[in-house]
C-alpha cells in the first residue's frame, strides 16, 4: 500500500520551483515545435489572416527571408502550405516539377538547409472546387486520387523534402505514396501520415487563410468526430501500410485518441494543434479571458502528456521568441 496522509503529502514536492522543476514529467522544447506557414504565389504582399491574428500569408517571393529568420530564431521543423493562384479540376499544378509544393520546398531548403521542411502533400489548395483530390461525381475519386498523391510526393522528395506529409485523408495513400517513393529511389524520405484525421469544424480559418474554395463538406473522406475505435483503426492501417509517423488533426478535442494510439503503437506520434484551436486561444486572449502564454504551454502540455513527441502549432515562433 502506497503511504497514505498523513505520512504522504503531496504537497511536499510542489513547494519550489526548483522542486516542481525536477519532478515535471512533461517538458516542450524546440525540437518538439513545427511551425505549419502559408505561402502565396504571384504577390509582394504578407497578407495577415484574419482568423488567425498573429500570422499572414507569405508571399513567395519573400519565403527565403522568412526561412532564415525562422530558423535564426531556434526553429527546427516547416510545414508549407502554398496558396495557388493556378488552381484547376484536377490540381495539376501540385504535379509539376516547378509548381508551388515543388518551389516552396527548394526555396527553404536553399535559403536554410537546417530545417526540417515536411511539405503538406493534398491536392484542396490546387483544385478550382477545394476538394482533397480528383472529383468524381461528388466525392473525391480514391483510387486515382492516390495515385496522383504519389505523383506529388516524388516531387516533393525531388526538390528536397525531409519528410513528406500527405493530408488527403484516402484509404491506401501511405501505401501509394511510399511505393511511389521508392520507385523513385526515395526509400530514405519518410513518411509523416496524417494518420487520424477528422471531419472537424475546427479548420475553419486554415479555410480562409488557404483560400480553399470548398462548398460542402469532407465527411466522405475524414473521419466522424465521434469515433474513437475508428479513430485507432485508421493510425493503425497507415501504420501497416508504412508510415514512419502518426499525427492526430485536431490535437486538444482528440487527445484520447492521441493516448490510444501512443499504448497501440511505437511510431512518433503528431499533434496538430489546428487553425480553430489557435483562434479560440488568441481571441479568448484578445479579450483579456484568459493569460495567452499560460494557456498555449499548458494545451501544448497535454498534448505531450497524452502521448504527442511533436506538435504543429501556428504558436511556434511565438513559443520560440517567448523562450522554451
Ligand atoms: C486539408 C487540410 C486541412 C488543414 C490542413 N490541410 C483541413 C481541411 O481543410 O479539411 C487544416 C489545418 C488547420 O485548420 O490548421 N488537406
Ligand atoms: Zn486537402
Amino acid at each position: 500500500m502506497p503511504a497514505q496522509f498523513p505520512q504522504a503529502r503531496l504537497r511536499r514536492l510542489r513547494s519550489s520551483s526548483a522542486l516542481r522543476d525536477i519532478v515535471r514529467e512533461t517538458s516542450l522544447k524546440a525540437e518538439h515545435l513545427v511551425y505549419p506557414i502559408f505561402v502565396e504565389e504571384d504577390t509582394d504582399e504578407f497578407t495577415p489572416i484574419e482568423g488567425m491574428p498573429g500570422q499572414s500569408r507569405i508571399p513567395e517571393s519573400r519565403l527565403a527571408d522568412e526561412a532564415r529568420r525562422l530558423s535564426a530564431l531556434g526553429l527546427r521543423s516547416i510545414m508549407p502550405f502554398g496558396i495557388s493562384h493556378h488552381k484547376d479540376e484536377t490540381g495539376s499544378d501540385a504535379l509539376k516539377e516547378d509548381g508551388m509544393v515543388a518551389r516552396m520546398v527548394r526555396i527553404i531548403k536553399e535559403a536554410a538547409p537546417e530545417l526540417v521542411v515536411i511539405p503538406d502533400i493534398c491536392f484542396c489548395e490546387y483544385t478550382s472546387h477545394g476538394h482533397c483530390g480528383i472529383l468524381k461525381g461528388n466525392t473525391v475519386d480514391n483510387d486515382l486520387t492516390i495515385k496522383n498523391l504519389g505523383i506529388q510526393a516524388v516531387q516533393a522528395a525531388k526538390a528536397g523534402a525531409d519528410i513528406i506529409a500527405p493530408s488527403s485523408a484516402q484509404d491506401g495513400q501511405v501505401a501509394a505514396i511510399r511505393e511511389a517513393l521508392d520507385e523513385a529511389g526515395f526509400e530514405d524520405i519518410p513518411i509523416m501520415a496524417y494518420s487520424t484525421k477528422l471531419a472537424s469544424a475546427l479548420y475553419g480559418p486554415f479555410r480562409e487563410a488557404a483560400g480553399t474554395e470548398l462548398k460542402g463538406d469532407r465527411k466522405t473522406y475524414q473521419m466522424d468526430p465521434m469515433n474513437r475505435r475508428e479513430a485507432l483503426r485508421e493510425s493503425l492501417a497507415d501504420e501497416a501500410e508504412g508510415a514512419d509517423f502518426l499525427m492526430v488533426k485536431p490535437a486538444l478535442a482528440y487527445l484520447d485518441i492521441m493516448a490510444d494510439i501512443r499504448r497501440n503503437s511505437l511510431l512518433p506520434l503528431v499533434a496538430y494543434q489546428v487553425s480553430g484551436e489557435y483562434a479560440m486561444i488568441k481571441f479568448a486572449a484578445a479579450q483579456g479571458v484568459i493569460d495567452e502564454s499560460a494557456v498555449v504551454r499548458e494545451t501544448l502540455g497535454s498534448m505531450r502528456r497524452a502521448g504527442a513527441d511533436l506538435i504543429m502549432t501556428y504558436f511556434a515562433p511565438q513559443l520560440l521568441e517567448e523562450g522554451l
